[in-house]
């Protein structure tokens, strides 16, 4: 039987697989519950899919849990065209993707908030690109303005790079309204987006807004333990990359061996580059149909999700005199909060305050900040509010301030 599924999509969901995948609920193991931004906490049915038997990665039931994820992610970034790359690795292998289109000596405009700007940077120049940053103080973003007037400064950008949300800083970036001046501006360049922290959790519309490259990775809001490299390709990214004129410096994040990998198990069957994760498959082609199990509608209600439950935590911890890293709401993650600690509090004993709670959160990331810390609010915990996973970290954050004499 075959269940037709918005994005037009026939999926296999009874057979052998499909039936084990959707009616296994084994109760998750007592554990602190992961409230960092990723991992997150996952689905039991995500984490049952990972406990597949050996599986042969050329097993003709296999085939399906892979094309399917291929297809999925498709719909999740909403591109028609766009090429998905599903490679054993973790977010960072993405970066390490874009020497696919870059040359030596090629020039790439970063639109940098934070930590993660710095170290994209640092991978592509390991490349051979020539990197210029253009940077807004912590907790703030460049502007439109800002970056028109860069791309006016500097023409011929081969790449301009934005971190969709900076999870060091928790400050989200308006990629629609970047994507826009940088295609009226610098239409040759190729648009490419860490969403990293964002995939799943922030609005984006691949083709809609003219995306290029959208890098992400399985543990955050796509809601599968950490492992898998997500990368996403447009038709004009795939031109650059098959026109370049040099050889491209890198064997495990190559194209050239993956494409056709990819384009087997999307037609249902098997070519070999390196081993694919077989049980993080498993538990992506699970997690992916819960997320777009309602279509678009689905996709959507999930994103409204996100916004509610960072408005709940955002409103918490300025209700209790806490000031946030981003400087404006608007400029900020939905799928994380990224908060200054105290200066009577010291951020170690507040995560282990909140750990005895049960509640694991983060601390900041080395940037030039005051001591801050990090919740992250991502996926089952904000769209199956019946957990009780936002109540459960406010609350905890409440008391363990209390109990480390927090005075507003
Ligand atoms: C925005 C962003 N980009 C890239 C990465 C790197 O991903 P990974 O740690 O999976 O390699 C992270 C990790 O947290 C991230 O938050």
């Amino acid at each position: 039987m075959h269940r037709r599924l918005a994005g037009g999509l026939s999926r296999t969901l009874c057979s052998s697989v499909g039936k084990r995948l959707f009616s296994t609920r084994t109760p998750l193991a007592k554990h602190k519950l992961c409230m960092i931004p990723g991992p997150i906490e996952f689905h039991e049915d995500v984490l049952a899919a990972m406990s597949t038997p050996a599986t042969s990665h050329v097993d003709p039931d296999f085939l399906p849990v892979f094309g399917e994820a291929i297809e999925m992610t498709r719909e999740v970034v909403r591109t028609d065209k766009g090429q998905p790359f599903l490679v054993a690795g973790s977010g960072t292998l993405g970066w390490d993707m874009m020497s696919n289109v870059l040359e030596e000596g090629d020039s790439t405009l970063m639109v940098n908030t934070g930590y993660f700007g710095d170290r994209f940077a640092e991978s592509l120049e390991t490349y051979g690109a020539n990197v210029h940053h253009v940077k807004a103080s912590i907790g703030s973003r460049p502007s439109t303005k800002d970056i028109e007037a860069a791309l006016v400064e500097h023409k011929g950008y081969k790449m301009v790079a934005i971190t969709h949300v900076d999870t060091s800083t928790g400050v989200l970036n308006d990629i629609q309204a970047l994507a826009q001046v940088i295609r009226q501006r610098s239409p040759e360049s190729l648009i490419v987006v860490d969403g990293v922290c964002a995939v799943g959790s922030e609005e984006l519309a691949f083709d809609d807004w003219g995306i290029d490259i959208v890098i992400t990775a399985s543990q955050k809001g796509l809601g599968v333990p950490p492992g898998l490299s997500v990368v996403v390709a447009s038709q004009r990214a795939l031109d650059v990359f098959k026109k370049r004129s040099s050889r491209i410096r890198n064997y495990y994040g190559n194209w050239n061996k993956w494409l056709p990998v990819m384009e087997a198990y999307e037609a249902r069957s098997a070519l070999y580059f390196a081993t694919p994760p077989v049980q993080l498959l498993y538990a992506l082609n699970v997690s992916l149909k819960q997320i777009l199990a309602n279509g678009p509608t689905g996709l959507s209600e999930r994103i409204d999700a996100h916004r509610k439950a960072s408005g709940q935590v955002k409103a918490a911890v300025q209700g209790l005199g806490l000031k946030l890293v981003p400087t404006s709401l608007e400029g900020a993650a939905n799928g994380m909060t990224a908060v200054y600690t105290p200066p009577s509090i010291k951020t170690p004993d507040l995560i282990e305050a909140m750990a005895k709670k049960g509640v694991q959160i983060a601390g900041g990331l080395p940037i030039k900040a005051e001591p801050y810390f990090r919740i992250g609010h991502m996926g089952i915990s904000v769209v199956e509010p019946e957990r009780k996973h936002i109540q459960h970290v406010i609350e905890s954050l409440h008391s363990s301030l209390n109990e480390l004499n927090y005075r507003s």
